[in-house]
């Protein structure tokens, strides 16, 4: 696990960004994880400054969310749906036909993330996964006490996940109670993984996931075991870190 601290959420969108474009560069079709969220909007941002430079294409990649609200219509402007196309698609200038979101709307949820699975698949697997992380130590919408060798499923949303999301919706009803998302097992076979945490809102899971025990009950310390995994963060994430002087500052 590589540690990067910087000294401000800008920075950290351009090191991150600089990280996931390395890898996808000189790939014929790359495949990207997408994850939503606030923590990776910078982080897109610089990315789509490099496509609008030259400097990446990314019209021949395919892009996978990491997840989707279940019962949320597609054209809801949070659903992640909307929101990947937003802040990703058509900055990114990739081609929507090779952008894929879970569909939470299916009926048959067991077969929609059965054929999440198969798509990842038949892409070539991912190259490069872009992670947040959830104060309860959640990547994707895996809650703790998800198993580790979970595939894309359906799970219940923590009252803390949807207090965190509030922010997206009106009032606090009209926020999902379930989710579709990739499971552990699925974001543990990305080829290389780049999570971004920015706030002191997210130090004790920062904190957690790098220094805590290997546990369900934080399920991002599974990336302890990930053989690429690049974590950056800002001056406030990283300030629970004990090991924090050992790290690569900015
Ligand atoms: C969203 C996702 C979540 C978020 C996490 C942090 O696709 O996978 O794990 O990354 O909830 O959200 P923000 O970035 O909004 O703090």
């Amino acid at each position: 696990m590589e540690v990067v601290i910087c000294r401000d959420a800008a920075q950290v969108g351009i090191v991150a960004a600089e990280k996931v474009a390395d890898r996808l560069r000189g790939r014929a079709n790359p495949v990207i994880g997408l994850a939503t969220g606030s923590s990776p909007l910078d982080l897109y941002a610089h990315l789509a400054k490099l496509v609008d430079d030259g400097a990446l294409d990314l019209s021949q990649a395919y892009g996978f969310a990491l997840d989707e609200y279940v019962g949320l219509a597609h054209e809801h402007p949070e659903s992640y749906h909307a929101v990947i196309h937003r802040t990703v698609t058509e900055p990114l200038r990739m081609n929507p036909a090779r952008v894929r979101v879970p569909n939470g709307m299916a009926a048959d949820l067991v077969g929609a993330a059965q054929q999440y699975e198969e798509a990842i698949r038949a892409a070539g697997g991912v190259d490069v996964q872009v992670l947040g992380i959830g104060s309860n130590g959640h990547i994707g919408f895996n809650e703790p006490f998800t198993s580790f060798g979970s595939r894309t499923h359906r799970v219940p949303l923590t009252e803390q996940t949807r207090n965190d999301n509030a922010r997206f919706f009106d009032s606090m009803d009209q926020v999902p109670t379930h989710a579709l998302t990739q499971g552990l097992g699925t974001i543990m076979d990305s080829r290389t993984a780049v999570l971004v945490a920015t706030g002191e809102h997210k130090a004790d899971a920062v904190a957690a996931m790098i220094e805590g025990p290997v546990a369900i009950a934080m399920p991002a310390s599974i990336l302890q075991f990930h053989p690429d995994v690049h974590v950056v963060l800002d001056e406030a994430a990283a300030a629970k870190l004990a090991s924090r002087d050992h790290f690569h500052k900015l």
